[in-house]
């Protein structure tokens, strides 16, 4: 074992703000567009289209895991922000699809990165994860917990569908987001809101782990269960509610957000949303299209992409929020 980085953050009171300093993304080489599923599933492009906006989605390879995709996302991160692995003081990993049952995907991760001795957690919050994670990273900092944080969206999702059920399969593909933030004197992230309600598991769910139905994960049968039209509408009517929830905490109002960035499940979910925040979809950073959902990487990949493309630029009022399995749902409010 190597000797521990020193990575107790020093105290310092006039830096008790997290700022995302860096994003980065990454998605597999290989894409099964809509016309491929036509050959194995009762499906057709045009229903895809129509009633998704997806047209491909990225899937890996065999042997490509949620440990590679995350660490391919996690250095362009570090390599936008300008930090090196010394200084990562915290990792959290947002996934459903961990590799190993453990460790967890995060210290899978540090080790990749030459990290040591910083705490590693994984997160599961199905497609909510990433904003529950940057929800804890900045927290950690606002408490001079940790001065500059890696938080990172990566699924392999296409290893819990099956890929003979064409409620499900043509939704999903895998991919990994990241980013880093840093504690900062001015604020970055302005808010976080958190919400779940076990109640509503039936509705969307792998219903086999490790300590319940576990042959059929031996079996290669743990699937993604969804009644997909009851999904659809909560998550139409829970989005609603937690922009108003976000906006009211901070005094704002809908007219002051220059972005959104959602989870990215269903383009027919995001025009609900920008309707309600009487956005136009200009200003709603749209990946399904080309990513497909990619469970808790869609909102880092979305961010990363519109940064990258010079469409969200310094200054900008970002408000991120996500739905998914729990359910679970949440927003961060980010000056950028
Ligand atoms: N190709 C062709 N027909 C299909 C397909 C397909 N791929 N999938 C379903 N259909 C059929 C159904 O069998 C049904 O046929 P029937 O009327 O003969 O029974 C018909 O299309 C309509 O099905 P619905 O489920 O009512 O279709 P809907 O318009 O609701 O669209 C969809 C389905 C796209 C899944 C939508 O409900 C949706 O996006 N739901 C939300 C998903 C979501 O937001 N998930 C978020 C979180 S994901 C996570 O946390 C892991």
């Amino acid at each position: 074992m190597q000797a521990e980085q020193n990575w107790l953050p020093r105290c310092d009171p006039l830096s008790l703000y997290s700022r995302i300093v860096g994003t980065g993304g990454y998605l597999p080489e290989n894409i099964v567009t809509n016309s491929d599923l036509e050959k194995t599933v009762n499906t057709s492009d045009t229903w895809i289209r129509e009633r998704t906006g997806i047209e491909q989605r990225h899937i890996a390879a065999d042997g490509e895991n949620t440990v590679d995709l995350a660490e391919n996302a996690a250095r362009k991160a570090m390599q936008a922000a300008g930090v090196l692995a010394a200084d990562i003081d915290l990792i959290i990993v947002a996934t459903t699809t961990a590799d190993q049952v453990f460790p967890s995907t995060a210290c899978l991760l540090q080790s990749r990165l030459d990290i040591h001795g910083c705490p590693a957690f994984d997160v599961q919050a199905v497609c909510t994860g990433f904003v529950y994670a940057l929800a804890v990273a900045d927290k950690f900092i606002k408490t001079d917990t940790s001065k500059c944080a890696l938080v990172i969206g990566a699924e392999t999702f296409s290893r819990i569908i099956d890929w003979s059920d064409r409620n499900t399969c043509v939704l999903f593909g895998d991919g990994a987001g990241a980013v880093v933030v840093k504690a900062d004197s001015s604020p970055g992230i302005l808010s976080t809101h958190l919400h779940a309600d076990g109640d509503y598991a039936n509705l969307l769910h792998v219903p086999s782990g490790v300590s319940s139905n576990y042959a059929a994960v031996q079996q290669g049968r743990a699937f993604v269960e969804m009644s997909g039209s009851d999904v659809f509408k909560m998550a139409v009517k829970t989005l609603g509610r937690i922009v108003d929830e976000t906006l009211q905490a901070n005094g704002l109002e809908y007219s002051d957000i220059d972005w959104l960035v959602p989870h990215q499940a269903n383009t027919r979910i995001l025009a609900a949303t920008a309707k309600k925040l009487k956005m136009p979809m200009s200003k709603v950073i749209n990946t399904v299209a080309k990513h497909g959902n990619t469970s808790a990487a869609s909102i880092p990949l979305a961010l990363d992409l519109a940064i990258r493309s010079n469409q969200i630029k310094a200054g900008d009022t970002l408000l991120l929020e996500g739905f998914g399995g729990g359910f679970t749902w949440g927003s961060a409010l980010v000056n950028y």
